[in-house]
């Protein structure tokens, strides 16, 4: 692939400013300058730098990002910043157009922290997000009241929640702490994991309450700090399609 398109594909904007950055001689290509735009590369895993920032040449993009309280989901935030401004503009970019840039995976409320997976795989968003597939997510909920084994044995037998009488139950429960849960869910209802402790009458703690620590076998790492993004490996897209661990 040509570099002036390798820049392209990887959101650095037009074929004409891709063209006119590497001109300039603000690319790097295994640490060696190149100001030729029609100079061809094998694409993939290509280590380039931009303006002194280095990249990797991704095909298609995987992230996860350690989302951080007060962040939004959507493209269009009504009250709090993004979590979109948080990623590098050519992450935000790539592919041009009315589609552009990564996607997240579903949706955590601005309150909420933790594991956020994003990508430009419409196929993959789809899996991931699909009910039918069941993949397994983990949230450490802090609640504003004591928790007992009660509540536990409710949220294991399933609860109805206001929009379908059909119960929905949790894949897994353990009280963690005096008013600490670690819930396993398998769908991703609107505010699910806040309304079913509500419906077994606790409350999610409106500061720090809840935090989604697993999706499948993938677990935030420790040195992913709030408002941090990284590509995931091969690794851990096969982490996301196995079961989490036992908590
Ligand atoms: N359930 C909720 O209630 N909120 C989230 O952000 C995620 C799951």
């Amino acid at each position: 692939m040509s570099l002036q398109d390798i820049l392209y594909t990887q959101g650095f904007g037009t074929r004409r400013v891709c063209a006119g950055l590497v001109q300039q001689g603000f690319v790097t290509v295994a640490g060696v300058s190149c100001a030729d735009p029609a100079a061809e590369f094998a694409a993939e895993g290509l280590r380039f730098g931009v303006q002194g920032v280095p990249w990797e040449f991704h095909e298609k993009a995987y992230l996860m990002l350690h989302k951080p309280a007060g962040y939004e989901c959507s493209q269009k935030p009504s009250t709090y910043p993004s979590i979109y401004t948080l990623l590098p503009a050519p992450i935000r970019q790539r592919g041009g157009g009315a589609a552009a840039g990564v996607q997240a995976v579903g949706r955590l409320d601005q309150d909420t922290t933790g594991l956020l997976l994003l990508s430009d795989d419409g196929k993959f968003i789809h899996r991931m997000s699909s009910p039918k597939h069941h993949v397994p997510k983990v949230y450490k909920v802090t609640a504003k009241h004591p928790v007992d084994e009660a509540q536990v044995q409710k949220l294991l037998q399933g609860v109805v929640l206001d929009d379908d009488p059909k119960p929905v139950r949790a894949a897994a429960c353990q009280q963690t702490g005096p008013s600490h849960l670690s819930l396993t869910l398998t769908e991703g209802k609107y505010h699910q994991v806040k309304r079913m402790i509500a419906a077994v009458g606790n409350r999610v703690n409106d500061v720090g309450g809840l935090h989604r620590s697993c999706i499948g076998a993938l677990a935030l790492p420790d040195d992913l700090l709030p408002g941090q993004w990284r590509w995931l490996s091969a690794q851990d897209l096969q982490a996301i399609s196995t079961a989490p661990a036992a908590i």
